[in-house]
């Protein structure tokens, strides 16, 4: 996967600019800044820095983390977005360096975590922020499904997809599509409250509360 989107980064926003998307991505930049308004947030897996872009006004500071090099590359040229804070960080493995937050935030990332891998990578966010913080995730439906069908499913439940590049290699990625009551179940085991669940035609957004 790292290899796939280092490759990607340089046209990754094309996937903000398919016409079937606008609707869903113009309430998403008004939603989602207010959501995390005077909150200082951690971004995992921030990418390009699409979304950090539309964030970082609205927090009171907002640190934008991925595991690559080239797309955070990106991030940091964004209006808004503070370059000194667009890191490399692996997000299974937060470093406490990156000191504690409010709130938290991943776009399209939350797909890519293996089933087996969900807790560990809640427990290591959830070490990096305060009692009460707000966490939101956004990811694609399964509307998704008709640019990249699932081409395979594992013993674990995880399916994956063959994702073309622009060179023409493919890419076998993993791509899973979790319910609500998968995400519900995920975070329940932490004293999680459920703040929001919708479905945008293209995209779902889950939203909780860490305990206070
Ligand atoms: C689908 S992109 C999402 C980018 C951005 N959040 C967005 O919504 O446009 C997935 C991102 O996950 C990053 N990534 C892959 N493995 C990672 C890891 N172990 N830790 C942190 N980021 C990782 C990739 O570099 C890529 O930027």
């Amino acid at each position: 996967m790292k290899a796939y989107y280092s490759a990607r980064a340089p046209y990754y926003d094309a996937v903000y600019e398919q016409p079937e998307r606008a609707a869903d991505i113009a309430f998403l930049r008004d939603h989602l800044p207010a959501r995390f308004s005077g909150r200082r947030v951690l971004e995992i897996a921030c990418g390009t820095g699409y979304w950090s872009q539309h964030l970082a006004p609205a927090c009171t500071g907002l640190v934008a983390t991925d595991g690559l090099d080239a797309p955070l590359a990106f991030a940091k040229q964004r209006p808004g977005v503070d370059p000194a804070c667009c890191l490399v960080a692996d997000a299974y493995a937060l470093p406490e360096s990156l000191g504690q937050f409010e709130g938290a935030f991943a776009g399209l990332w939350l797909s890519h975590v293996p089933i087996a891998r969900r807790g560990e990578f809640l427990c290591g966010l959830h070490r990096r922020l305060r009692p009460g913080a707000r966490v939101l995730f956004i990811d694609n439906s399964e509307v998704q499904c008709r640019d990249y069908p699932i081409c395979d499913t594992d013993a674990d439940g995880n399916t994956y997809q063959m994702r073309p590049l622009r060179d023409g290699s493919q890419h076998r990625v993993l791509k899973n599509f979790p319910h609500e009551s998968e995400l519900r179940a995920m975070v329940q085991t932490f004293g999680a409250e459920l703040v929001d669940y919708r479905s945008l035609d293209n995209f779902w957004i889950f939203e909780y509360q860490l305990p206070a």
